[in-house]
């Protein structure tokens, strides 16, 4: 779940854009990060622990450069694990994201063939291997070799490499850039006399919008006036599928917020507002898609499964149709259930979450339809379904995904409704919701949210309550305030209460309750009323205030646009929180924005 960002092109002071390039990209790991340049046929680094802070001064100006932000995996987190790795040479640099599963036998044999390992980290075996593959003199092994050197030798190494795996390597002396993926993202950016390469397309927007998207088993060599693809397997060419992009490298900038997770909080009643004019196309597709199918297949993980569990409850209410919601990476044993003709629905933020990829996979072996709720385009998995609905949230920057909870939620409420034959039967509750967000910017609701932070931000425990599709928004909840502020916070039924979790209620412990108005209002405040009784601090998130409730937030907006507008307020206590522990509100620790390992 690194970052990968390099350049070749015109002498600049490349190093720091590379390292720009990287700061997009920090989202993706913020353990360690380096860059590294070719500088007359040597390679020269700078490398640090942390998140990127400042540029690295003293690297010279140069055409060829590469840089790398971790996330740890194999090795601690230090300067020596640090990538870009050398070998045992200055020519090569590498840098890796993914997992390198065979690594302890290779490097057995690396170390038995007189190599000298510099790091604990299961990616330096492969600048290790590239060095003997350049060096080699019999390509016979490997199938026709493609035109490029280092290419050609990273494409050997690849080989060898067992795991979901994307390389970049630089040759100072030869001045090539090449890269090779297989499972972890790459993307290549065409410039001007440039060319770039990156783990996302955002962060090549400042760049150019002329990408492509490397495939799996796919090889490139790049050059200042342009790229070339290969097949790893064969060596074969592979034609550019060069495509143009919509988003703006603004809309992936802070915009004169403080952090992504605030500007990602307010932007979803502009989001909400566009996907009630303009999402009833996609929302129609989607519920003719489950219309068509047999048995529904929900799969997800975080918060995108806190969404698609919204699904299983909308349908079920709006349409009468049962989901099955599972978690991806505990799909394996159900996967043997899926019969041709059923759906198996992925909902996805990044798309490129390895744990969905497999169960997509899974079910399109077991003869399932495909579709996905997925954020950005061009991800692995708009690839792997018949039908992608793209949420069109824009770049979700903050690790702590927000926006694309709602508009998916929004989208599953139009398709439901649409399934049920009334495609605009809730197309006023987006707007309504979009309008109760929108008014929190000044309807003092934000001091009361501060309020409450204060009150709570010492405490380690927080539970949160909901019932019906108040559940999955309990689940949400504290996720949200458990990435981001350290609290241990835990969401349930308000049902399950009493069979075990009332026991960890102590004074003072904060518990939130959804409160919609409607049928559970009524259990839901008995609820409240017996962690009160146990001296709970209780914060009630609904239209009404009460008695039970120690703090009230709330959410004016009324029915199914309440599911919609609760979500955002307590997103904001969790930025609060955060602010207050001093803890990053888009980087939290140990986390990284998508998990491409498995
Ligand atoms: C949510 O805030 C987290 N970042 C995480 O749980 C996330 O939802 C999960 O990793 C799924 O990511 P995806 O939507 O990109 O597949």
């Amino acid at each position: 779940m690194c970052g990968i960002f390099g350049y070749t092109g015109e002498p600049t002071d490349a190093a720091r854009m590379v390292f720009r390039g990287l700061k997009r990209l920090e989202y993706r790991g913020y353990d360690s990060w380096g860059v590294a340049v070719g500088d007359d046929g040597v390679v020269r680094r700078a490398r640090d622990v942390g998140k990127l802070a400042a540029a690295p001064d003293g690297l010279p100006r140069a055409g060829l450069a590469l840089g790398h932000t971790r996330w740890a995996t194999t090795g601690a987190v230090t300067i020596e694990n640090a990538h870009p790795h050398v070998g045992c040479g200055e020519r090569l640099t590498l840098v890796h994201n993914g997992i390198v599963e065979n690594y302890t036998a290779l490097r057995e044999g690396l170390l038995a063939r007189g190599h000298i390992f510099h790091s604990e980290t299961d990616s330096e075996v492969a600048i290790h291997l590239l060095e003997e593959e350049l060096e080699a003199s019999d390509p016979g092994a490997y199938g026709t070799p493609v035109g490029a050197d280092l290419a050609e030798a990273l494409r050997r190494v690849s080989l060898q490499l067992h795991g979901l795996n994307a390389l970049a390597a630089l040759d100072a002396r030869s001045g090539e850039l090449a890269a090779v993926k297989n499972g972890s993202p790459l993307i290549i950016g065409l410039g001007e006399g440039a060319s770039y390469l990156a783990s996302d397309m955002a962060s090549l927007l400042a760049h150019t919008r002329r990408l492509v998207y490397v495939r799996d088993n796919q090889v490139v060599s790049l050059r200042p006036d342009g790229v070339d693809v290969f097949e790893v397997e064969t060596g074969a060419p592979v034609a550019l599928d060069i495509e143009d992009v919509h988003w703006s490298a603004e809309e992936a900038e802070l915009d004169g917020y403080h952090h992504f997770l605030e500007k990602e909080i307010w932007e979803q009643a502009g989001l909400l507002r566009r996907i009630a004019a303009e999402g009833g196309a996609q929302a129609a597709e989607l519920a003719r898609f489950l219309s068509e199918a047999c048995a529904l297949h929900f799969v997800a993980c975080g918060t995108a499964y806190h969404a698609a569990l919204v699904g299983r409850y909308l349908l079920a209410l709006e349409a009468g149709r049962p989901a099955v919601v599972t978690h991806a990476h505990e799909f394996g044993p159900f996967a043997g259930l899926v019969e041709p003709g059923d759906a198996v629905v992925a909902f996805s933020q990044s798309g490129e979450t390895i744990d969905v990829l497999d169960a997509v996979r899974a079910g399109r072996a077991r003869g399932a339809r495909l579709a996905a709720l997925v954020n950005v385009p061009g991800s692995t998995l708009t690839r792997e379904v018949g039908l992608p609905l793209m949420l069109g949230a824009g770049p979700e920057k903050s690790v702590l995904s927000t926006k694309t909870f709602t508009a998916k939620i929004a989208y599953l409420l139009l398709a439901a409704s649409a399934l049920a034959g009334e495609p605009r039967r809730h197309v006023h509750a987006l707007e309504a919701a979009a309008a109760d967000i929108e008014a929190m910017r000044s309807d003092g609701r934000l001091d009361l949210i501060r309020d409450v932070a204060h009150r709570i931000v010492d405490r380690n425990d927080l539970f949160v309550l909901g019932r019906g599709l108040g559940y999955p928004l309990a689940l949400e909840a504290a996720l949200k305030i458990k990435e981001v502020s350290y609290i241990h916070a835990e969401g349930l039924p308000a049902g399950e209460l009493k069979h075990g979790t009332i026991a960890l209620i102590e004074p003072g412990t904060p518990v939130i309750v959804f409160t919609p108005a409607g049928a559970d209002e009524t259990s839901l405040l008995a609820s409240a009323g017996e962690v009160k009784a146990r001296g709970a601090y209780v914060i009630g998130v609904g239209p009404r205030g009460h008695d039970v409730f120690d703090a009230h937030l709330p959410v004016t907006a009324k029915g199914i646009a309440y599911l919609l507008a609760a979500s955002p307020v307590v997103q904001r206590l969790a930025y609060e929180l955060a602010l207050l522990r001093g803890c990053d509100p888009d980087k939290p620790r140990n986390l990284a924005k998508s998990v491409t390992v498995r």
